[in-house]
């Protein structure tokens, strides 16, 4: 039995990871976090490359049948790579842009990510795609990821920052806001909450780890590798950071209900 393997900067890949045991149970996974080199989303594309693909190098000496790149900026800089290296199935999560753009309507919608994905020519590539690419507002948010990489999720402890990457918006009609980074899944409570507070519309949430489970669920069907045994899998943590301190949050996140 070979486990899946994913990856993120850090804990934001949790978020999928809980999709993923929720959607396959029965297989087992290995989840590793970069937590040393986080945030990812401040550094240079070719420095995301080189990370990326040393988490993709992990994953591959623990014999793992399938990788899923649960970081959207991993993916916009690095998922052509991994694709030509690995002979594996590769997944990835991208900016769930695609849902609220096919559902029209006359508000905005905002794009949380790092500041790399804003930049990335993949994510301007798959946004010039979409019905209506001026709909789409990108709102770079360096300095979250690094809140939430300390194991904070009190809604509370991010008023201030919200406030200075999203008041420019207030009082603007939001059909959607889409978290477009893995780590934002965890303080998407603090996000609504302040949607609510300063924005017109219905502010719908959109994240992209519902879609990837499934899609990931659809391959391994397709090729025959689905564990078809009626055991619980196992899940297995790694991190290139503090262990204690990161298997602790992680823990406590694999537990959560949100
Ligand atoms: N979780 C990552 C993402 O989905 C990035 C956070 C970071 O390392 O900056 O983009």
């Amino acid at each position: 039995m070979k486990p899946i393997g994913v990856f993120d900067s850090g804990l934001g890949g949790v978020s999928f990871l809980r999709e993923a045991v929720k959607k396959l149970p029965n297989e087992s996974f290995i989840y590793y976090g970069d937590n040393k080199n986080a945030p990812y989303g401040d550094k240079s594309e070719e420095e995301i490359e080189r990370l990326a693909l040393g988490c993709t190098e992990f994953l591959m000496e623990k014999g793992v049948k399938a990788i899923v790149v649960a970081c959207n900026t991993a993916t916009g800089s690095a998922i052509n790579l991994i694709r030509e290296r690995v002979e594996l199935p590769v997944l990835s999560v991208e900016p769930a842009i695609k849902p609220p753009s096919d559902i029209g309507g006359q508000g905005k919608i905002l794009m949380l990510a790092t500041a790399a994905t804003t930049k990335m020519a993949r994510y301007h590539e798959l946004k010039s795609r979409m019905k209506e690419p001026s709909r789409i507002i990108d709102v770079p948010c360096s300095g979250i990821a690094d809140i939430i990489e300390n194991g904070v999720f009190d809604p509370k402890a991010y008023e201030t920052i919200l406030d200075e990457k999203l008041s420019g918006y207030k009082g603007m009609e939001i059909d959607a806001i889409v978290l477009g980074c893995t780590h934002y899944i965890f303080i998407s409570e603090a996000i609504s909450e302040y949607a609510a507070r300063n924005f017109k519309g219905s502010c719908t949430i959109y994240d992209g780890n519902e879609g990837t489970a499934r899609r990931l669920r659809h391959v391994l069907e397709e090729k025959n590798m689905r564990e078809l045994g009626s055991e619980r899998g196992s899940v297995t943590f790694y991190t290139s950071g503090d262990y204690e301190k990161y298997k602790r949050i992680f823990d406590m996140l694999m537990a959560r209900q949100y």
